[in-house]
């Protein structure tokens, strides 16, 4: 058994997506999130970039006692899984795309068109392909780079016209072209934009990166003997930018009133 909290972060507001699997799964864990909202997006930043920032951020978590570290974030997934690991021996790091990647293998066949939408690192390195086709070489991956998508739901712009017209700009001919009939969320802001996506096109097939990253954590503490008893504990929600849409964002996500969050504004860049 292990009370320490478990560490999650992500470029921004995506990975709370993450948090309310985990909070119902495991409701004995203690949480700290950071969001880097002041440095978000992540996904066209060049990769030593990247590493920079998720280094400082490995070190704030680590010296908050994290038991486990969740990059719940593609991109950095993508990228930095393994630095992470290198920096951080005594602690497991999970990433989100082998779990997903996993699902995949898992739920579709030969039958099936998937495309992967992402941020361009993670589809730049190519991450999903290789995890899906080391294992399942006979399933049709297709991939598309959006990445307009994080900065307008960073912004909140999401159950409205501009985002549908943004995704059907990025999707329409590539479903189309490809005959995609399954759509893997490759970037963890973009569970956000299921209803979008359901209402645009019904009969699509969505696996989405939040959900296995959670069960990702369940695998991983139950087999390392580390889930947390019962215990009392608050769940703290660190932003580099505390604007006032992060906290609008994180009362909609975890469906909470502000008063009832712990959310703190943390700078990590100097
Ligand atoms: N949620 C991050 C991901 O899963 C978004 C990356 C970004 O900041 O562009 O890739």
């Amino acid at each position: 058994m292990d009370n320490r909290p478990i560490g999650f972060f992500d470029s921004g507001l995506g990975g709370l997506t993450s948090i309310p699997y985990i909070m119902k799964m495991l409701p004995d864990e203690q949480i700290i999130f950071f969001g880097d909202t002041a440095r978000t997006p992540y996904g066209s930043k060049a990769v030593s970039t990247i590493k920079q920032f998720t280094m400082q951020i490995g070190e704030f978590l680590v010296k908050n006692d994290v038991k486990m570290i969740v990059i719940a974030c593609n991109t950095v997934s993508a990228t930095c899984l393994e630095d992470l690991r290198k920096a951080f021996p005594d602690i497991p790091v999970i990433g989100v795309i082998s779990p997903t990647a996993k699902v995949v293998r898992d739920t579709c066949t030969e039958a099936d068109r998937i495309g992967i939408i992402a941020t361009k690192v993670t589809i730049n390195t190519n991450a999903y392909e290789e995890k899906i086709l080391q294992k399942a070489p006979e399933l049709h991956l297709y991939s598309k780079a959006c990445p307009a998508f994080v900065p307008l739901i960073e912004e909140g712009i999401i159950d409205n016209e501009i985002m549908d017209l943004t995704i059907r700009y990025y999707l329409d001919d590539f479903i189309k072209e490809n005959d995609i009939n399954t759509l893997v969320l490759g970037c963890t802001h973009y569970p956000l934009l299921t209803e979008n996506i359901r209402r645009l096109y019904p009969e699509m097939k969505v696996i989405n990166s939040s959900r296995e990253a959670a069960v990702a954590v369940q695998i991983e503490l139950e087999k390392r003997g580390m889930l947390a008893g019962p215990n009392i504990h608050e769940n703290v929600f660190y932003a580099s930018d505390l604007s006032e849409n992060f906290v609008n964002m994180i009362q909609t996500i975890l469906g909470k009133e502000k008063e009832e969050l712990n959310i703190q504004f943390k700078n990590l860049d100097i």
